[in-house]
């Protein structure tokens, strides 16, 4: 059956994909510690006198790079793997009933992360914009991200590359000091700034704050009340990004002709831009601190077991 073919070819593609997605985490992690490290730091006085103002251009900055990725790197999400054999391809995905189901894995120790969420007011009307706009040239080689679950992530109490483990009471009295951290935050006005999709294949939201707590001072905040936490986190201080689809694996090709290119990236660059067009711009609050402990892998993105803390933040004026 010519579906079934196409299934079972996109298939025995994508399990190459599946260890790239993997890796791909890797890079992406890389990505931001490499913007971190690059980005100039302005002079002491004019961060203490105008620490929002640098703030928003060190976004700004971090965003260009991140929009220049994919034409610096290519799509390594197409290449990679192909050649590594290392990881046994390992079943991050797997077709059930022609669905593409994360398979999960434990974490150990379990990750806790601190996010800041945004309401299905915000994420429905986004998540319906990146699905008509990629699903008609992805069919099933494309991952979206749970509109129940759009998250920032912001700072992590113990993650994947430092872990650090901790008892049940210890737990709890980390939950306590970010709630405490919470009830300090002023609720963000956020705007778009831009959609990017980076060279492994992540279509991220890249924001920029309009008032409210900036997320380089909730990154500040948190620091204090975890003193535990990793040194390395994550992300670069500033940045405030979620993400919308992680891409598995190439455009349908059928799909590519009508579009009369060849290039996989050039069509890549005319969906993000579709994407800018339709929601650029597009303005949330953000009002909720969380507290997750993730006890599978990746466990936001991929709709794994977890436990959330929910944290209502405490200012009511920006
Ligand atoms: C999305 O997340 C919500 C909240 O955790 C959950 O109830 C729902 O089952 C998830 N959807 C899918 C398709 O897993
Ligand atoms: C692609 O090329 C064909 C003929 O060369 C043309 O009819 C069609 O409109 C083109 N499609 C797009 C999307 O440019």
């Amino acid at each position: 059956m010519a579906v079934t073919g196409r299934v079972r070819n996109w298939w025995s593609h994508s399990k190459t994909v599946a260890l790239i997605w993997f890796s791909s985490l890797a890079l992406f992690y890389f990505l931001f510690q490499m913007a971190l490290h690059n980005s100039t730091s302005p002079p002491s006085a004019l961060l203490v006198s105008d620490s929002s103002m640098s703030n928003s251009n060190r976004r700004s900055t971090l965003y260009d790079k991140m929009e220049r990725d994919l034409d610096e790197h290519g799509a390594a999400f197409l290449k990679h793997g192909e050649t590594s054999q290392s990881l046994s391809l390992s079943d991050l995905f797997t077709l059930k009933d022609g669905f593409v189901t994360p398979v999960l894995k434990a974490a150990h120790p379990p990750v806790r992360a601190n996010v800041l969420y945004m309401s299905t007011k915000y994420s429905v009307p986004i998540s319906e914009a990146v699905k008509q706009v990629f699903d008609p040239y992805f069919d099933k080689a494309i991952w979206f991200q749970n509109s129940s679950l759009y998250h920032f992530s912001m700072f992590h109490a113990s993650h994947h590359i430092v872990p650090v483990p901790a008892s049940e009471v210890e737990i709890e009295a980390e939950a306590a000091a970010v709630k405490a951290v919470a009830e300090g935050l002023c609720p963000l006005e956020i705007v778009l700034d831009r959609v990017v999709l980076t060279s492994t294949g992540v279509l991220l939201g890249c924001w920029q704050v309009v008032s409210g707590t900036d997320p380089a001072n909730i990154r500040a905040k948190l620091r204090t009340a975890l003193p535990r936490a990793p040194e390395k986190q994550l992300y670069d201080a500033a940045i405030l990004h979620t993400s919308f689809a992680r891409l598995l694996s190439h455009p349908k090709a059928s799909l590519m002709d009508t579009d009369n290119t060849s290039n996989p990236i050039e069509l890549f660059h005319k969906l993000v831009s579709q994407l800018n067009n339709k929601i650029r711009g597009f303005k949330a609050t953000v009002s909720e601190l969380w507290y997750v402990e993730e006890y599978d892998v990746l466990a936001l993105a991929l709709n794994g077991k977890m436990k959330v803390r929910r944290f209502q933040m405490g200012c009511s004026r920006a």
